[in-house]
């Protein structure tokens, strides 16, 4: 079972309700903020949903599951990755929190037996997208970034905001287009940079 590897998180039992079990297992390892902060991406997500005509419970789910990884220490993503055999980028070996969005995957995959590609995939590539991503993958992409949970709003939210009313693509290039140009990226992974030209080459 996939938690064996991670001993210390504790384990509620399962109720079969997606949102609960999720606030059980987040709120059981002190992870309260990271529930609220999921609770409000899954929401946002599922206004992402109907308005681009996408599944809305695929939507919801995945913006339920996207950070469960958030109840395994950081220190220990890099190195359950490598006993893995993961095949890692340069941005993932020197900012291994990269890695929760796979790790993640893998939560939901194999602890909540989720099998629905329209949520693992966009769960796998929420923080840096992928070159080629689905209408699912951008959604919960652009959904992690504007359902801000802190005081205030971010400071892309406008402009991401108003790129939405164009389409996912332009929301996508814009928060990317913002975080290249303000020198928020630590180290571009390679998955963003890929994703980044395919959109450009797009517009
Ligand atoms: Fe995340
Ligand atoms: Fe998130």
């Amino acid at each position: 079972m996939f938690f064996d590897a991670f001993p210390y998180v504790r384990l509620p039992a399962l109720t079969g309700s997606l949102s609960s079990d999720v606030q059980n297992l987040l709120e059981a390892n002190g992870k309260t903020k990271t529930f609220r902060h999921v609770a409000a991406v899954a929401q946002f997500n599922r206004g992402i949903a109907a308005r681009f005509g996408l599944d809305p419970h695929a939507c919801e789910a995945a913006g339920y599951l996207h950070d469960i990884s958030a109840v395994i220490a950081p220190a220990d993503m890099l190195s359950y990755a490598q006993s893995r055999a993961l095949p890692l980028c340069e941005a993932e070996r020197r900012y291994s929190f990269l890695l929760h969005q796979r790790l993640s995957r893998m939560v939901a995959s194999e602890y909540f037996g989720v099998s629905d590609e329209d949520i693992l995939s966009p769960i796998e590539c929420h923080t840096t997208l992928r070159e080629g991503a689905s209408p699912c993958d951008m959604a919960l992409f652009i959904a992690d970034k504007l359902a801000w949970d802190q005081a205030g709003t971010p400071p892309y939210f406008e402009i991401v905001n108003a790129a939405l009313e164009r389409s996912l693509d332009a929301a996508c290039l814009a928060f990317m287009d913002y975080m290249m140009e303000s020198g928020g990226l630590l180290c571009p992974h390679v998955n963003w940079t890929a994703a980044h030209s395919w959109l450009k080459g797009k517009a």
